[in-house]
């Protein structure tokens, strides 16, 4: 698959007739909401581990030297916290540029705070991307964060912007919480 999943993701879904779609944000769509929304809620969805596992040569990085951001691992019974916005259709041609840099839309069950339950949109970059790094020890991961900076900021802004947020969600993802250790 190329680095660029715009074309690809243009594809993936047809949204004729439809007037607003569920889009699950776990990463810097929890904090960083530079797009319109109708509404926007707690939610979690199930089988999925958030990972600094995804390259980022676009935003936090730069193709010589990528930055770490977070995806989305399959994990049987992992909970993944995160914020879901009622989004028009239409905010899709941002997200999807966006969000190029490996990320794929796929369709997921999501659970709000209140019990209740929405099909959504979550991009996720799966480990065939080409910008996929895969697993390292957190203080590798951290190191890499630390040294890494690309046109939307420092790599190490992305991590700690996050950990904060999911503070404030009452989420305590450990795999975020050590990195954010190492860093500091
Ligand atoms: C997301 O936040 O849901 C996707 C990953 C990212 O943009 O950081």
């Amino acid at each position: 698959m190329s680095f660029d999943t715009v074309e690809h993701n243009r594809s993936r879904q047809q949204f004729d007739g439809v007037s607003s779609v569920w889009l699950f944000g776990y990463g810097s769509l929890i904090y960083k909401v530079d797009f319109p929304f109708l509404e926007q809620r707690p939610a979690t969805i199930e089988g999925w581990a958030r990972r600094f596992w995804q390259g980022s040569h676009d935003h936090r990085g730069t193709p010589e030297a990528p930055g770490r951001v977070v995806t989305l691992i399959e994990q049987p019974g992992a909970l993944c916290k995160g914020v879901a916005y009622r989004v028009s259709p239409q905010v899709f041609q941002h997200l999807d540029v966006r969000e190029k840099n490996g990320y794929l839309r796929f369709s997921t069950p999501m659970v709000f705070d209140d019990g209740n339950c929405a099909e959504g949109l979550v991009y996720i970059a799966t480990e065939d991307n080409a910008a996929f790094l895969g697993p390292a020890s957190s203080l590798d991961i951290a190191r890499q964060i630390a040294r890494s900076t690309g046109p939307s900021g420092p790599n190490s802004e992305y991590l700690l912007k996050l950990a904060e947020a999911l503070r404030a969600l009452g989420d305590h993802d450990p795999h975020v919480f050590e990195l954010e250790s190492h860093l500091l």
